[in-house]
């Protein structure tokens, strides 16, 4: 006398489960009168017997995942009991699976975070789905959606049950993607098909396989030489496209000379070379470094830097005098050289063209020699008694813009020759005398000078022979005293 039936879960309430009546022999309709009832062995009423027609019906909604979690086969137990015999008819209905239930994740959103150095083919394990339907109503398979550089892979757990692994098929590249997003699908085998989907975010872990980049191999700058001291020479940049520390760049002079240490600051941060000292270009017209970026994780590069220096017009012409003299005879023939001199500049091309000329318009010329030696050579003879010294400027300037000049002064004296007769102040004299004077009374006074100097303009006088009117006879001789000098 065990009565069996099955019905789907989830159906509506007052759906029919089996004809109790019929099944049992029992006659319709008076079933309520003879006092048939239905008895159920758990807390809650699920079935009920429809008193018109005898059906065993649904008294609600049955949820078979939520009754029998884990267990195969849910069957639900009752009895039928008819007072007025005084009799028990157990029942049992199995509830029957429906796919009601779609796989769902734990998490719908997954983490998973790989170094780009992981070599293809490696394999991370995944979130499983879970699916409480039976059978073909549960979770059947996987898929995954994305991204190239996955793939999927099912291992089947001892259990039978299936498990995801994210396998690596490409090689990653963080400086080219950080992030991979991708989607798992997880379906079960019902008809229709329900899936449930978990977003998996792949993070992807930096690791230091980038060497810094530096923007230029080479860095050529044409600084000028008067360039103030702080100032930015140029600025090197490296770039490194790796995180964090792997791609903080640092920057070092790699091989430099002392002098151009002393000359040359860089900045280790932002790479700026900067004047510590100002620049000659006279001392030297080019330096080159070689600067280095370095990365956290300690690649590196070298890039080479140029600085040229270029000229300014920052020395002034240098005049030496070699050989000079002092002092010049005044009859020294046209030609003569009185004095050697070396004009000098340190700058360089027109900077350094240097130009001489002598002041005024004396009687000297410059005459250029060997290389960078002039010489000063009289144009004529001198004449002390016009000029007896000279002060002989020489004047050199460069061809910078502005011109830078410098000049100096030879100091000549010129030396005297006789080459001046003494001159009587008056072409003749005369004087009255009465007679018989005493002798040695002034008769009168002569003068003559001399434009020489020194001895040679010192005067002495003598009486030359002379007729005396109207006698023959010789008179005493008069004396002459006095002398003349200039
Ligand atoms: C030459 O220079 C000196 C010193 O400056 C000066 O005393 C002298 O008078 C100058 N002579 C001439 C001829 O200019």
């Amino acid at each position: 006398g065990q009565l069996r039936y099955s019905v789907p879960e989830e159906v509506p309430k007052g759906s029919f489960v089996g004809d109790v009546a019929k099944d049992l022999g029992l006659q319709m309709p008076a079933l309520p009168d003879r006092g048939v009832r239905i008895i159920d062995r758990g807390r809650r009423q699920y079935f009920a017997l429809h008193g018109k027609t005898g059906h065993l019906v649904t008294a609600e909604r049955i949820d078979r995942e939520q009754l029998c979690r884990l267990v195969e086969k849910c069957v639900l137990r009752c009895e039928l009991i008819v007072e007025g015999e005084m009799k028990v008819y157990p029942i049992e209905v199995e509830i029957m699976d429906i796919n009601d239930n779609a796989p769902a994740f734990k998490d719908i959103e997954l983490e998973q975070r790989i170094s780009e150095t992981t070599v293809p083919g490696s394999r991370f394990p995944l979130a499983e789905a879970h699916d409480p339907d039976l059978g073909q109503n549960s979770l059947q398979s996987y898929e995954l959606s994305g991204d190239e550089h996955f793939s999927l892979a099912v291992q089947t757990g001892p259990g039978g049950d299936q498990r995801p692994e994210l396998v690596l098929a490409k090689p990653l590249d963080r400086e080219e993607a950080a992030f991979h997003e991708l989607v798992l699908r997880a379906s079960d085998g019902g008809d229709p098909s329900r899936t449930g989907t978990a977003r998996i975010r792949v993070t992807v872990l930096d690791a230091n396989d980038n060497a810094p980049v530096f923007s230029q191999a080479e860095y050529t700058v044409r600084v000028p030489e008067d360039m103030p001291v702080g100032s930015t020479l140029v600025t090197v940049t490296a770039t490194d496209p790796d995180d964090g520390l792997n791609g903080h760049v640092k920057y070092s002079l790699k091989t430099i000379t002392v002098k151009a240490s002393e000359i040359f600051q860089l900045d280790a941060e932002t790479g700026e070379i900067t004047l510590l000292r100002s620049l000659d270009f006279e001392e030297s017209d080019s330096y080159e470094l070689d600067v280095q970026a370095r990365d956290g994780g300690s690649l590196s590069v070298i890039a080479k830097v140029v600085i040229a220096v270029t000229d300014v017009n920052d020395n002034a012409p240098e005049i030496s005098v070699r050989s000079a003299l002092s002092e010049i005879s005044e009859d020294a023939p046209s030609g003569t050289v009185v004095a050697l001199l070396q004009v000098q500049d340190r700058d360089s091309g027109a900077n350094g063209e240097v130009r001489c000329s002598l002041d005024g318009s004396l009687p000297f010329r410059l005459e250029s020699s060997q290389g960078s030696y002039y010489r000063v050579v009289t144009t004529r003879e001198l004449d002390r008694e016009q000029e007896s010294e000279y002060n002989v400027t020489v004047r050199a300037a460069d061809g910078g813009r502005p011109s830078l000049q410098s000049s100096r002064v030879l100091w000549l004296r010129v030396l005297d020759v006789n080459d001046n007769a003494p001159v009587f102040l008056q072409e003749r004299y005369s004087a009255r005398l009465s007679e018989n004077n005493v002798a040695g009374a002034l008769v009168l006074r002569v003068r003559a000078t001399d434009s020489d100097w020194g001895e040679n303009a010192r005067v002495r006088y003598r009486l030359g022979e002379g007729g005396v009117r109207g006698s023959a006879r010789s008179p005493p001789s008069p004396r002459m005293r006095g002398c003349v000098y200039r």
